[in-house]
């Protein structure tokens, strides 16, 4: 099947999920869209319980967030394209606070949408100061990607993701990164995606406890087939795409809102442990060679 007539919207319900566990921490507008969110998520979250497992849950996602916004940064990039969104409202956020950005929000149609929906419930689109466009496109149609990316100036470009590659089997994950390296070699900037993760271990896995909804949708999807094997694995492959790693994000747990539930309930030997916690995923900032 051509990629771009795959149905990704089967996808698109991770993102709630993802959005209501959010809604624990103080991403900007995290709190306040999670709460219009209706009907039940996909993973089996245990947000009766909100044991110690859902407490790390919410930090990883919490931290991934950051994590981008973290190398955003450092690019100073005043031009940014935002891959498989979902829920969050990073974009908006930015503009709100900075005239000078130019922020292309996108995700699949029917998610879009919902977050039109959103953002006209909180009556947000008018404090955007910058330019904030919040656009359908399915990453994988080439066409439509080059089309969006071509509404920017010829000013560099940063082209931010997460929680998407590891959705992609390599074919795809191919795709994609030629869509990106033939743009960004067209505006200049870099690609920063906080989808490196590598395969968990046998005990990792035992570890960690899933729902038996969440089990399905990861089988369904190959979620753990489709992570990279080891940190070198992903770099070799993002530099037989064109890709040089310029730099990666590092995580400040101290600084997390999560962290004041998480520490409440820390079993002993984890509080008292120097060690931080295993590194599963990375965020990488990339650029086209
Ligand atoms: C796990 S969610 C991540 C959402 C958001 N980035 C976050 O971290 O909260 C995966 C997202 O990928 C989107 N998606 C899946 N396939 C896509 C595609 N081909 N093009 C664009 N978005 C896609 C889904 O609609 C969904 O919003």
């Amino acid at each position: 099947m051509a990629q771009s007539q795959k149905d990704y919207s089967s996808i698109s319900p991770s993102a709630k999920s993802l959005l209501l566990m959010k809604g624990y921490t103080d991403i900007p507008y995290a709190k306040e869209t999670a709460a219009l969110m209706q009907g039940s998520e996909v993973f089996g979250l245990s947000f009766d319980e909100q044991d110690f497992w859902f407490w790390i849950r919410v930090m990883h996602f919490e931290a991934r967030y950051w994590s981008i916004d973290q190398l955003l940064k450092q690019t100073d990039c005043k031009n940014i394209l935002e891959l498989s969104s979902g829920y969050s409202l990073r974009g908006l956020d930015l503009c709100i606070t900075d005239d000078t950005i130019h922020y292309i929000d996108t995700d699949l149609p029917e998610v879009i949408a919902t977050k039109q929906d959103m953002i006209n419930h909180l009556q947000l689109a008018n404090e955007a100061k910058g330019k904030f466009e919040l656009l359908p496109l399915n990453a994988m149609d080439a066409t439509a990607f080059e089309n969006t990316a071509s509404r920017f100036n010829a000013k560099p470009l940063a082209i931010v993701n997460e929680g998407l590659l590891m959705y992609l089997n390599i074919d795809e994950k191919k795709q994609l990164c030629k869509s990106i390296h033939s743009t960004l070699k067209k505006h200049g900037g870099y690609w920063i995606t906080a989808d490196v993760y590598v395969k968990r271990s046998a005990e990792m896995t035992a570890e960690l406890p899933q729902s038996k909804s969440e089990a399905t949708f990861f089988q369904q999807h190959n979620i753990e087939e489709n992570k990279f094997d080891s940190y070198p694995a992903a770099e070799a492959f993002f530099k037989e795409q064109g890709f040089e790693l310029v730099k990666e994000a590092t995580i400040n747990y101290a600084g997390l809102s999560v962290m004041p539930h998480l520490l409440k309930i820390m079993p002993e030997q984890v509080r008292n442990s120097k060690e931080p916690p295993p590194k599963i995923q990375a965020t990488w900032m990339l650029k086209a060679v």
